[in-house]
This record gives C-alpha cells, structure tokens and sequence, in this order.
C-alpha cells in the first residue's frame, strides 16, 4: 500500500508509550533480572506484583510484573495530554466498534482501556502518581544504568492494517520495509514523542509483543550489562547483538527475561520531531536494515514472541519471506 500521510490533528493526543503489564511465573526471579540485574528502580512490590520505573522517570512505573501461572502481555499502556483526550478517545473506539472500558490501575488517573483492531490490549490514562526525580542520585544506579523506557515491536498478521490504524491515532512513520512483488508493507516503525519509535510492527504470527525496550546512555552501558550477564548466570538470556541497527541507526542489545519476554537496550537513534520527516524506506533484501554491521539475527528473533492476554494470534496473511542471510 501507500504509505500513509502523516495525521497532524489525530482525533486525541497521545504524548508517548508510558508502560507495559508482563505476567511473569516466579516474581523473585523476574526481580532479579529486572531490578538487579538491568537495574530498573522497584516502586511497590508485594507478593503478587512488583512496580518499576527507570532512571529519569518521574513517574510511579514503566513496568508492571504480576505473578501468574503463564507468560503473556496485559497490555501497553500509553499516555494522553489531557483530560479531555480520554473522553476523544473513548468516542474514537467506539465509532470503530471497538471494546472500551474504564479499568482501576494502582497509581494511576482515569484509565480507559480498548484493543486495537487486531486485539492487541491499549490502555491510555493522563495522569501517574508522580515521584521524586532520581536520575542524579548515582548511588542508585545499577545494572545497564536504563533511563526511560523506549518502544514496543509487535509482530502483526497484516503490517498495511496495524500501520493504518496507529497512523490514524496520530503516531507518524519514520522508517519502513515493503514487499516489492505484493506493495505491502512488511514492517513499520512509527513515532509520538519524537524520536524513531514508540511503537513498530513487523510482519508475522500475531498479534504477539516482539520486545520493550528501554534506552541506555551510551554503548558501554550495554557491553557493561554483557560482562555482568556473562558472568552471574544469564549467559543464555543473550539473544541477539551487540550491534547497530540499520534502521533507526540505533545500538542495540536484546536479552530474554526468566520467562521468555524479549527486552532491547536501545541508544542513540535519532530526532523526528519535525511535521514534514520522511520516512525512510529499505529495501527487504538489504541485511543492513537490521545490523549495519551485517551480522545475521538469530531465528528466535524472527518467530518467538510473547502473546497478548486472551489474545489468540493468527497466521500473516503476507506470505514469509525467506530470512536474509548476509
Ligand atoms: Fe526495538
């Protein structure tokens, strides 16, 4: 399909991506990992949930972990400007006869929860119980030193569609990928706060989350976070990098949490704030999409994949292109 015109004046506005909810089967070893190993701060816990927020956010949480009997997603979780958007957004749902309701969640305002078009589970408040700043408190740095969290990926059964759909609410595309023989897209990157992503899709068994990321400093963050996962038991939780994206131009790192759930730690991509920024087409067959530096994902990367709660995900209806090996 065309790509579509950027939407200046989306019928709400959506300032950025704010959290994710993970169901986790043992809860003290998911803290480990997130909290003493990448070093995410621990808001709340109790036995059932643990509440955490990365270094410069002033806000209560960027992740939810909730014990549960079986990995999967509760949904993303995103934040609006106003008051008023949370009433757009509800009548904007339910003219395209999408599910919406108001859910209570700890911490935070008025939260209006829907699913997009293809199920995957969107919760959007404006206001977060707000704390005190950390990110000069250097005492409590820790782990891969994470400052905020970055983007989701989601694996889609029709890119085209999901593309459509988050383009219509107002998030802007940066970057993409399209099939030469079909015109279809095969995978999108697209943009609210400014930078190449809050959220993306790339074509596949879905809907099923990919990753969450979160931003880091710098690289050396990230080669810190290899020493100490190397070394305290996680070797297998290294799945793919270090490296440097082609899109996004951003360095990257993805490890797996105890359950499976892909994490990136991503740094240094690119401003996109600008109304009129082009988006940035690749080529399919051009391996430095993924890694500038040519170096193959492995095949985890491209089929494994958490699923959304209740969510049942279905074949992509763009057939597979066969995994470009550089
Ligand atoms: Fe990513």
């Amino acid at each position: 399909m065309a790509v579509p015109a950027p939407v200046l004046y989306p019928p709400f506005n959506i300032v950025r991506l704010s959290h994710i909810e993970f169901t986790v089967t043992d809860l003290g070893a998911s803290r480990a990992f997130y909290a003493d190993t990448l070093g995410l701060q621990i808001t709340d816990s109790d036995a059932r949930a643990i509440y955490m927020r990365a270094m410069e956010e002033r806000v209560h949480h960027c992740v939810v972990l909730k014990q549960g009997d079986a990995p999967c997603v509760g949904y993303l979780g995103f934040k609006l400007y106003d008051e008023p958007d949370l009433e757009k957004a509800q009548d904007y749902f339910r003219s395209r006869q999408l599910p919406v309701e108001w859910v209570e969640r700890p911490y935070q305002g008025r939260t209006l929860r829907t699913r997009d078009e293809h199920g995957i589970p969107l919760e959007f408040h404006v206001t977060m119980d707000r704390l005190p700043p950390i990110h000069q408190k250097y005492a409590l740095y820790k782990g891969v030193k994470p400052l905020r969290i970055d983007h989701f990926n989601c694996f889609t059964p029709d890119v085209d569609a999901s593309t459509e759909f988050y383009n219509a609410i107002g998030f802007r595309l940066t970057e993409y990928t399209q099939d030469e023989v079909t015109g279809r897209l095969w995978a999108s990157w697209l943009h609210r706060k400014g930078g190449v992503h809050d959220i993306a899709f790339t074509n596949g068994f879905g809907p099923r989350l990919h990753h969450t990321a979160f931003w880091a400093a710098n690289p050396l963050h990230i080669i810190d976070l290899l020493d100490v996962m190397s070394t305290t038991g996680y070797l297998g939780h290294i799945e793919r990098g270090p490296g440097r994206h082609g899109i996004s131009n951003a360095f990257f790192l993805y490890v797996r949490d105890p359950d499976g759930h892909r994490i990136e730690i991503y740094t240094s991509d690119y401003q996109t704030v600008d109304p009129e920024h082009e988006p940035i087409k690749w080529d399919l067959k051009d391996p430095q999409r993924q890694t500038l530096w040519g170096a193959p994902a492995p095949r985890s990367w491209f089929e494994e994949g958490s699923v959304f709660a209740g969510v049942e995900p279905h074949k992509a209806t763009l057939e597979a292109t066969p995994i470009v090996a550089p």
